[in-house]
């Protein structure tokens, strides 16, 4: 990914001591690019909670990193495991957080304590690059299916509609649904993208507008509650989204507000596309609808709305009376039966056992 020019990655250890490391707080983002500096595991714990850092696949490498320096710190195994359990605690629901301390652990409890932090950092350098490799995969196998509409309708664009921020600041680089729409457009394909604002925090007005616009590809940010109508009118060919978990029926969990575009796509004959590394494949859990934990995040971010204030400053500012209670839950699930396909490193394949499977025999 390129800022004003610059290629950057959305977590990177410090060139110069080799160790600290760096991630954009998210929460400014798109008013300033602010780049933290963390330095202690509870720093990577509270930048997780906060959501200074977020997007499954990136709260996974970044928590790897956070092991990291919790074993600079102390490498016993006493203190690992509860630093480990600590970063793993910070978000309930994408379950790649769980996978990168679960795979970094792995590697860890074999390694004697002097070796840890090279074998670490080691580790969390890997889970990192093979993120990367993994979304650029998605983003060919995803192109492909651009590629089909733009051949339907020459001399148009192929409208995408998507939810949340699936693009790279939301993983290592590349993103998972947006990675297709780059490639496309870096092709020359022409792609107009419609952005869900995603209230509460705005996510897609926020971040998902801000890299689209980074990256030159033309987008409109829409309310969450005008794509039905878009599509009823003829105005998306195509929603794809990102997610947090999908479980072994292909179950999809993402951003709240993604099951009821899933709903509106299947009421309208749209393809609906899940872009995903398979590091969100969760293969313990069959039925997502029961088995997995929403997150409930503070009431606050949606009785509050922050934003650029005329005068320049960012601001806070209450949108719900003092007197409403509020709730704020973060994620939902969207069954396999209105999902098109998911789109993984490994290609393309139906949202049910036997399509994850065939992909992933491993796991059959
Ligand atoms: O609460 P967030 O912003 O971390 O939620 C992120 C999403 O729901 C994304 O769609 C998902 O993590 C996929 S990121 C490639």
């Amino acid at each position: 990914m390129k800022i004003e020019g610059t290629p950057y990655r959305s977590v990177w250890v410090n060139r110069d001591d080799n160790w600290s490391v760096h991630i954009f707080d998210q929460t400014r983002l798109p008013w300033t690019v602010d780049i933290l500096r963390l330095t202690e595991p509870s720093e990577v714990a509270q930048a997780i909670k906060s959501m200074q850092v977020r997007g499954a696949p990136l709260i996974g490498a970044v928590a790897a990193y956070g092991l990291c320096l919790a074993l600079r710190q102390d490498a016993r195994t006493e203190s690992m495991e509860r630093e480990a359990a600590i970063l793993a605690d910070t978000r309930p629901t994408a379950i790649n957080l769980r996978w990168a301390i679960a795979r970094m652990l792995t590697v860890l409890r074999n390694t004697a304590p002097a070796e840890r932090v090279r074998a670490a950092y080691a580790e969390a350098a890997a889970i990192a690059d093979e993120d990367v490799a993994q979304n650029e995969a998605i983003g060919r196998h995803g192109l492909a299916i651009i590629q089909d509409i733009a051949a339907k309708k020459p001399g148009r664009p192929v409208n995408l509609l998507t939810h949340c921020n699936a693009g790279w600041i939301a993983t290592v680089d590349w993103g998972t649904a947006l990675a297709p729409i780059y490639m496309a457009h870096d092709l020359g394909i022409a792609v107009h993208v419609w952005v869900d604002e995603t209230r509460p925090r705005n996510q897609g007005a926020a971040l998902t507008a801000w890299e689209l616009g980074m990256h030159g590809v033309k987008h409109t940010v829409i309310a969450d509650n005008a794509g039905g109508h878009l599509m009823q009118h003829g105005e998306v060919d195509m929603v794809i989204v990102g997610t947090d978990r999908v479980t072994r029926q292909g179950d999809v969990c993402n951003k709240i507000g993604t099951y009821l575009k899933a709903l509106a796509a299947h009421d309208n004959n749209l393809p609906f596309y899940v872009g995903l590394p398979s590091s969100t494949i969760d293969w313990n859990v069959r039925d997502g609808i029961r088995e997995i934990p929403i997150e409930e995040r503070p009431a606050t971010e949606l009785t509050t709305v922050t934003g650029r204030a005329l005068d320049g400053s960012i601001a806070t500012i209450r949108v719900v009376p003092t007197a409403s209670p509020a709730a704020n839950p973060a994620f939902d699930v969207t069954p396999a039966r209105l999902v098109t396909g998911l789109i993984t490193e490994r290609g393309i394949c139906a949202a049910s056992e036997a399509g994850l499977t065939e992909l992933f025999p491993e796991h059959a």
